[in-house]
């Protein structure tokens, strides 16, 4: 396995002060997306997979960056997080959010919370409807939206306490609320796509142009096999990416 960051777009700033980083994991074709303070060099991580820990320690030793925290979108069914890993590592902190009720994390999230990263925060929204779990990250003019809204599609709702209406709801009345020009980073892409934003996904994502009936029916019509390694990664997830213990 390896770990490729974007070609069109290594490294941008997307606000003067603010790196980020987008980094692709091939086998579960997850986006993991460091963020940094330019000038204090305080960084997080959001969704990094377990696989690829070294990676990111290297990543975060090559630009001088400090690891302040690792924020996973949900409980994930398709990898592992790194966030044990990574606080073993780095002495980082782990959070996710309060509805995932695990013991193992440091910080349990909800839409009062704020993470900092010197001078920046990331704010913190309540998107559940993939899962019960979800969340979405909103830091300047940049949203990082887990499997809620993904380019031109959405996550399935159809375990883990999915709720396709939750879901319709989660994306068309809070993150449609968000200015057109936010940039949406998901978690995952299956078709090389990187990014988009609220306008276009407001005007142009197939599912989210449904009424929201014919979106929960279209949801549940929907007859996808269970991610490969749900029985191993869910556990796993909900002790922090460690199991057997940290
Ligand atoms: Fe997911």
């Amino acid at each position: 396995m390896t770990m490729q960051t974007s070609a069109k777009k290594p490294e941008e700033r997307i606000q003067s002060g603010i790196i980020l980083r987008q980094l692709f994991d091939e086998s579960t074709s997850t986006f993991t997306y460091l963020l940094a303070d330019a000038d204090g060099r305080e960084a997080v991580l959001i969704d990094p997979v377990r696989e690829q820990t070294k990676q990111y320690l290297d990543l975060l030793d090559e630009l001088n960056l400090k690891l302040d925290y690792v924020l996973d979108t949900h409980i994930h069914a398709d990898h592992i997080t790194a966030s044990g890993a990574l606080r073993k590592k780095t002495g980082c902190r782990t959070a996710v959010s309060e509805a995932a009720d695990i013991h193992c994390a440091d910080l349990l999230l909800n839409e009062s919370t704020t993470i900092p990263f010197g001078s920046h925060v990331i704010r913190v929204l309540e998107t559940p409807g993939h899962t019960r779990t979800c969340l979405s990250y909103l830091s300047e003019k940049m949203v990082f939206t887990g499997d809620s809204l993904l380019v031109d599609g959405c996550g399935r709702a159809d375990f883990q306490d999915g709720d396709a209406g939750l879901l319709y709801d989660s994306i068309t009345q809070k993150l449609f609320t968000l200015p057109d020009e936010t940039r949406v980073f998901p978690a995952h892409d299956y078709h090389g796509r990187t990014s988009t934003t609220i306008g276009e996904q407001k005007q142009s994502n197939p599912r989210l142009r449904l009424k929201r009936d014919d979106f929960v029916r279209l949801m549940a019509e929907m007859s996808l096999p269970l991610p490969r390694h749900i029985h191993e990664a869910v556990p796993a997830n909900l002790a922090c990416g460690e199991p057997n213990g940290a």
